[in-house]
């Protein structure tokens, strides 16, 4: 993954957290994200398109108001991940922390939950949130998801909400998920995937108006990937598919034509549950 890639992504996430810190609304590309400026907030009041009720009333009433307000993802892994007592979890470019703290109700207090994220304001808010929620069998880890700091076949699950994404280098995070998952093991992520073949610049302007960096893989790219890796029972299941009208302002500002693009990609761009087993 090239330095700058990874400098601009730990830059856009650390100012999100330092907002989040102050109790502002994250977000993780400023006001120019979109015609409601609110790109990666989880507060549905500012219609984010992407971000906004991704998490039923139970699991934010669960929560410290701040987890809650400090979420980033774009899809609610723990949701369909079908976690179990005992069992654990590793969250990737865990943010805030939401994912985690919810995957360690789940699995209990015979079970664990990891998060990994390197923004160190990221893991600095993920640390507040834990302890402002009183959840002990959780652990943040500082380190990078193309070399995760976990011996080889330690964790039953992986859980990751839109970061695969903002990786420079895919094949890395998919092989060291499955080095660190024990045969058997379930990745259960959610991403920004696109479906089918899209022009070059608006594939690029769609991808920074959802994930903030560009980067999404195409969908059959990802299942290739992963099985390459040694994956079996892959799926991949849209949970939210972008209506390209609504990132008008934002690729007008790019010089695109929003109408035609609207017409051209429709429907291609998701969120989507991405889900696949280590083989035993
Ligand atoms: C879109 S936010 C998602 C945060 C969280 N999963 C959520 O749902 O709120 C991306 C997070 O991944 C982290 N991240 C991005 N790339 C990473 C990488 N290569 N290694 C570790 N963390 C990374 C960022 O620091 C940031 O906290």
């Amino acid at each position: 993954m090239s330095d700058t890639l990874r400098d601009v992504v730990r830059e856009k996430y650390g100012e999100a957290a330092k907002r989040a810190i102050r109790g502002e609304k994250s977000s993780c590309c400023g006001s120019s994200a979109n015609s409601s400026g609110c790109c990666g907030t989880s507060d549905s009041s500012c219609g984010d398109p992407i971000t906004s009720n991704l998490y039923n009333e139970a699991e934010k009433g669960s929560l410290p108001e701040n987890a809650v307000r400090a979420s980033l993802g774009c899809g609610n892994p723990t949701a369909l991940a079908e976690l179990r007592p005992g069992e654990t979890v590793l969250d990737l470019g865990s943010g805030g922390g939401i994912d985690v703290l919810l995957s360690a109700r789940r699995v209990g207090p015979t079970g664990k939950a990891y998060g990994l994220d390197m923004t160190d304001e990221m893991l600095e808010l993920a640390r507040k949130n834990q302890s402002d929620a009183g959840v002990t069998n959780v652990e943040f880890l500082k380190g990078e998801i193309e070399a995760i700091p976990l011996p080889d076949a330690s964790v039953d699950v992986i859980i990751s909400n839109c970061v695969i994404n903002l990786s420079g280098d895919k094949d890395r995070v998919l092989s060291e998920a499955f080095r660190v998952l024990k045969p058997g093991g379930r990745f259960a992520v959610s991403d920004v995937v696109v479906r089918g073949p899209v022009p070059e610049a608006i594939r690029k302007s769609l991808e920074l108006w959802v994930g903030c960096v560009a980067g999404a893989m195409e969908e059959t790219e990802y299942i290739g990937k992963l099985e390459r890796t040694g994956f079996t029972a892959i799926g991949v299941e849209p949970t939210r598919v972008y209506d390209v009208s609504e990132a008008r302002e934002f690729l007008s500002a790019q010089g695109i034509d929003a109408d035609a693009a609207a017409q051209q990609v429709q429907g291609q761009f998701m969120s989507a549950f991405v889900r696949a087993t280590r083989p035993k």
